[in-house]
């Protein structure tokens, strides 16, 4: 501690004999801030990280003796404020607009057709393509070159500020470089729009961080990445790796007829040099000023082309994406594209497909906006569906919650997709003697989409075996309960027949607890299999009973205090928010997917009446609800039979009785928490088309849960069509044929 505070160390030509002028310090900030940006934005390092560490804690021990000294962008204020109180919303000055999809290129082509002659003229480059980064879109305030403010970008008009955390991701300039290159100066006020994502690398060691400290894993970067910055305490944004890259520049200017009155002229000087001189920023002030203000337009702005836009950003001290590319015309441009399709699957950080952008500026502002939409942009969203060659390691097996048992090839960690892939599901035995597959062989894994990867077959067709490969052979004892794995007849799937098996009662608990089931937040898999081997729980319903004191005497090492305590929380919450159907859904009862559940809720009642009718009359209830089933339009004999059987079973009422006994009282469905006619979907029709994270009946249940409803065909009816992964051409040429917007998942997930 003592050794950063001996002014000995300051050596160089910034000092003279051991004593730092304030002139050397400035110094030593501009070269550390250079060594910081050919570092984090560059990604070309000049100097060793040692050295880079030993000029940091020069600066920090400077700093510390002189604190009227320090500057507003050193590289040491980067580690975070003290937590905030709560998010101020901010108002956007000119709207951060979407992006409409194409999936192929026809739908290029008709982009390039509906521009057309509306374009600029054939000798200037027609289009930029740019990665679509997958991260959190942050709006960056700069006012005379300086960093006032970052707000998220909310629903497009308003969001959430967030400069405290942004100041802390090292590829946000605090300051702009002035010096800017091809003469483009820095605009006195300006919008920088970009995303901030988190590199895979730096994804996977975060989680494996959580991992280890017993908290949740973030689903995928982009989570992590939002997660990382709309949360609370900037210094945990200042942990983690994230990265800004930024892709327009708006430049902002006073309204005409406002900078005409010579009053609110110098009412507006006197803002700006207020907000320009306050430390910390005044948000106040940021607001005044900016509210004042309006995108500059094209014509007195200081670039003609989004390239050069680009290009300036880049000579201002942003991240520019290295993949960005110019194309003279659509020829090009669907080349660049196939190239740049091909390399995304290797690229260092995730996106969700390619950005095609008119390049033109003056074009760009002829072609405006339909909606929220530009007409001079579109996202190309071509899947991804690379293969690799990977080892397989090994074969286990899987036991679901009806007891089947599936293979699972445990593959050497390859990168596919953009995503860091170990293993693959494999159908059953047949499908592995089909690929004839051996342990040691070299596979080629595919993953189509957002699914899970597929092994295609053996590389080389077995060319590169060694003989050092060995067969495998299905078990014939289940793995976690050593009960015996039965094959009935010509079905394809074996089961472990011991209905007690911790394996299938962990699946069994699982899928009760799963998001698309009783949602039980922050419950996953580890902690259901902990639960279970504790004799803690055997079901779902034992997770009413289970106490904190419980929780915190787990065998080995017990649950922390804070996270036993957000478990309990989290099981109260679903004793009275869960709806009976998705109550229903979670008992896991044979062919009752998610949407039959939805009509069975009605039929049943509340779950204190259907126990009590089970335990005083069962066989005349099972007669009537029977009946009843067979009339509702989309159940038909098969669910009635299973739901039959099921209910028939008398430790079936024992489980619910147990549900009861422990406060689970879900909502029935007479009175819902969404009846049709409300929530956020109300009155819309959706088509849904593709692949998505889930089956087509789960997202229809979520439609149907927020007063949606789900169609087959488009038609001029039809509010949304929802594209998943590979989506079908004709429900896509449909929806351009009514005018019908085509989103996809995740903004259809905003919406719900
Ligand atoms: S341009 C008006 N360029 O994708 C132009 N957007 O729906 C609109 N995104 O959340 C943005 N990478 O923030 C543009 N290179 C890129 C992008 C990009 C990611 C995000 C954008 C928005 C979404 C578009």
């Amino acid at each position: 501690m003592n050794e950063t505070h001996d002014q000995s160390l300051l050596h160089g030509d910034a000092t003279a004999g051991g004593t730092i002028t304030a002139a050397g310090y400035r110094e030593l900030v501009a070269r550390l801030s250079n060594l910081a940006h050919a570092y984090y934005v560059l990604d070309a390092p000049l100097v060793s990280d040692e050295a880079y560490d030993r000029l940091y804690r020069t600066v920090e021990a400077v700093e510390t003796l002189n604190p009227r000294w320090v500057l507003p962008d050193s590289p040491t204020r980067r580690i975070g404020g003290p937590p905030l109180a709560g998010f101020r919303k901010a108002r956007h000055p000119a709207p951060l607009l979407s992006l409409a999809n194409v999936f192929d290129n026809d739908g290029l082509v008709a982009f390039d057709r509906r521009i057309g002659v509306a374009g600029p003229s054939p000798d200037m480059t027609r289009y930029t393509v740019e990665p679509k980064l997958d991260g959190l879109t942050l709006a960056l305030l700069y006012a005379e070159g300086r960093l006032v403010r970052a707000t998220t970008r909310g629903d497009g008009e308003i969001g959430e500020e967030v400069t405290a955390q942004a100041t802390t991701i090292r590829t946000i300039p605090l300051v702009l470089s002035m010096g800017a290159t091809g003469g483009a100066g820095v605009p006195r006020f300006l919008m920088i729009r970009g995303e901030v994502t988190l590199p895979l690398d730096a994804f996977a060691r975060l989680n494996e961080a959580r991992e280890a400290a017993g908290e949740a894993n973030y689903q995928n970067p982009r989570n992590a990445a939002a997660g990382s910055v709309r949360q609370l305490n900037p210094r945990i944004t200042a942990g983690r790796a994230l990265r800004f890259t930024a892709y327009t520049a708006t430049v902002l200017a006073l309204d005409e007829p406002v900078s005409a009155l010579p009053l609110e002229r110098l009412a507006f000087e006197a803002d700006v040099a207020e907000l320009v001189a306050s430390d910390p920023i005044d948000q106040d002030a940021v607001t005044r000023v900016f509210d004042r203000l309006r995108p500059s337009g094209v014509a007195s702005g200081p670039f003609a082309t989004h390239w050069e836009a680009l290009l300036a950003m880049r000579a201002w001290g942003f991240r520019t994406n290295p993949h960005n590319r110019q194309c003279v015309d659509l020829e090009e441009t669907v080349a660049v594209l196939a190239e740049l399709q091909d390399l995304r699957a290797g690229w260092d950080e995730e996106t969700d497909g390619l950005v095609v952008k008119v390049n033109d500026l003056a074009t760009q502002e002829r072609l405006g906006r339909v909606a929220k939409d530009p007409r001079w942009a579109v996202a190309y969203k071509v899947a991804v569906s690379e293969v690799v060659v990977t080892r397989l390691l090994d074969i286990s097996v899987q036991i679901g919650r009806t007891g089947a048992v599936t293979p699972l090839a445990v593959l050497e960690p390859v990168r596919l997709g953009g995503v860091t892939v170990s293993s693959a599901t494999l159908h059953n035995d047949d499908q592995v003697r089909a690929l004839d597959l051996r342990i040691g062989d070299w596979v080629r894994v595919q993953r189509a989409g957002g699914v899970i990867p597929a092994i295609l077959g053996v590389d080389g067709e077995g060319s590169r075996r060694d003989g050092r490969e060995t067969e495998w052979t299905f078990p014939t004892a289940c793995p976690a309960c050593d009960g015996p794995i039965v094959r009935d007849g010509d079905e394809a799937v074996a089961r472990c027949t011991n209905a007690s098996c911790p394996a299938q009662r962990s699946a069994r608990v699982r899928h009760f607890a799963g998001r698309s089931a009783v949602d039980i937040a922050g419950l996953g898999g580890n902690w259901i299999d902990r639960l279970i081997s504790s004799a803690l729980i055997a079901n779902a319903a034992d997770l009413y009973h289970v106490t904190l004191p419980d929780l915190l005497a787990i065998d080995g090492h017990g649950m922390g205090e804070v996270l036993a305590q957000k478990l309990c929380d989290a099981v109260d919450r679903t004793r009275r928010q869960t709806s009976l159907a998705r109550f229903l859904f979670g008992l896991g009862i044979r062919h009752v997917g998610s949407e039959t559940a939805e009509l069975l809720a009605p039929l049943v009642g509340s779950l204190d009446g259907f126990c009590h009718r089970l335990r005083t009359d069962r066989d005349e209830f099972l007669g009537e609800l029977g009946a009843q089933m067979l009339e509702t339009k989309g159940v038909g004999p098969v669910v009635a039979q299973s739901v039959n059987d099921a209910l028939s079973n008398p430790s079936m009422l024992e489980l619910l009785e147990r549900f009861t006994t422990g406060g689970m009282s879900p909502v029935p469905a007479a009175q819902s928490p969404k009846p049709p006619g409300q929530g956020p979907l109300a009155g819309k029709t959706l088509v849904l088309t593709g692949t998505m994270s889930e089956s087509r009946d789960a997202i229809a249940a979520l439609v149907g849960a927020s007063g949606g409803k789900v169609t087959d065909a488009v038609s001029g009816a039809t509010s949304f069509v929802v594209a998943g992964e590979k989506p079908g051409g004709s429900k896509i040429k449909g929806a351009a044929k009514h005018s019908v917007p085509v989103i996809d998942e995740v903004t259809l997930r905003s919406m719900l």
